[in-house]
């Protein structure tokens, strides 16, 4: 019977979650923490060996109807930990998607998959930027709407009268320590509290611009390898996003004690829990400091690739 694996990273966002959502720019990079799964025709869809109802799940559902909701026999196992703020639901959109495309002989280009596990993501959380998926599926660093070279353009991606254009870029060689709190933080309620705030106060949207500010300035630190000063602008954007009221006491003590051992520390994804980022060259004392405060740190390692899909058990 054939068989397809697939799999998929995980990322973070150095600088501009939230603001994306409203057009501004956004930077995120692809991590070395994967979702794994296969797929393969059965009579029913089932999940590890279990029967279960597609529907209960959007995002397998959304897809799931691209194919015409033929059922399949689905094997996952993931390294990213869920509601970590680390884009475990568009890795596993984006590796569900193009198994799934795989066998039914549809297109499986980065590209393709990038914009379906988009919109099972859209589906699910009822909003939201196509930054998680377009990282996961591409791997390595992107970078979202920001004037670079027209080769470095990915693709473009619009909805409901939005649109954001995607590119590559090439971040060099630094050292990131991630934070997870261990609070598990759903993305739509987030991105729905900002939208609120947005909606009904000036300020907030001045905040939005601003992180958008920040971010370009990021960009411009990143293309001249400025450690300090990328470092300085995460910390900003972190002040920034707390405003917005979506950080988390949790997440605010994983920041305060890391930044006397880096460059900067901000919060990561959606907030509200999930996970923090740190920028240093001191990995050990970051990681030290982050346990104390009863928080899970793990160091990664970025350039990773995108989207991986295979007949074989072989995907790593
Ligand atoms: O927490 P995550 O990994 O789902 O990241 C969410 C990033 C947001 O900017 C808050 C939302 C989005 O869709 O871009």
């Amino acid at each position: 019977m054939n068989e397809i694996f697939a799999s998929a990273p995980g990322k973070f966002v150095i600088l501009g979650e939230h603001a994306v959502v409203y057009g501004k720019p956004a930077i995120a990079l692809a991590m070395n923490r994967r979702f794994y799964l296969s797929v393969r025709r059965d009579d029913e869809f089932k999940i590890n060996g279990d029967a279960v109802d597609i529907r209960a799940n959007p995002h397998l559902r959304y897809i799931a109807s691209r194919n015409d909701m033929v059922p399949v026999s689905i094997h996952m196992d993931s390294k990213i930990p869920t509601g970590s703020g680390l884009g475990s639901s568009a890795a596993l959109s984006v590796a569900f998607s193009a198994a799934m495309r795989a066998l039914n002989s549809r297109s499986i280009s980065k590209e393709e998959i990038a914009k379906e596990a988009f919109e099972a993501e859209y589906f699910s959380q009822g909003g939201g930027s196509p930054m998680d998926t377009s990282a996961s599926a591409n791997g390595y660093g992107i970078a979202l709407n920001v004037h670079g070279n027209e080769e470095d353009r990915l693709w473009d991606i619009s909805k409901n009268g939005r649109s954001w254009k995607i590119s590559r870029i090439d971040v060099p060689s630094m050292t990131f320590v991630i934070g997870y709190t261990g609070v598990r933080a759903a993305t739509g309620p987030l991105v729905e509290k900002v939208r609120k705030y947005k909606d009904g106060n000036r300020f907030a949207s001045d905040i939005i611009d601003e992180i958008g500010q920040i971010t370009l300035e990021g960009l411009a630190a990143i293309e001249s390898n400025d450690v300090v000063k990328l470092g300085e602008l995460m910390t900003e954007d972190h002040k920034l996003l707390s405003i917005l009221g979506v950080s988390s006491n949790e997440l605010n003590r994983l920041v305060s004690a890391s930044v006397p051992y880096s460059y900067g520390a901000k919060l990561t994804g959606a907030g509200g829990g999930g996970s923090m980022v740190v920028l240093t060259d001191r990995p050990d004392k970051v990681c030290e400091a982050i346990r104390s405060r009863g928080g899970m740190p793990f160091i990664v390692k970025t350039g990773v690739d995108g989207v991986k899909v295979s007949n074989k058990n072989e995907i790593d």
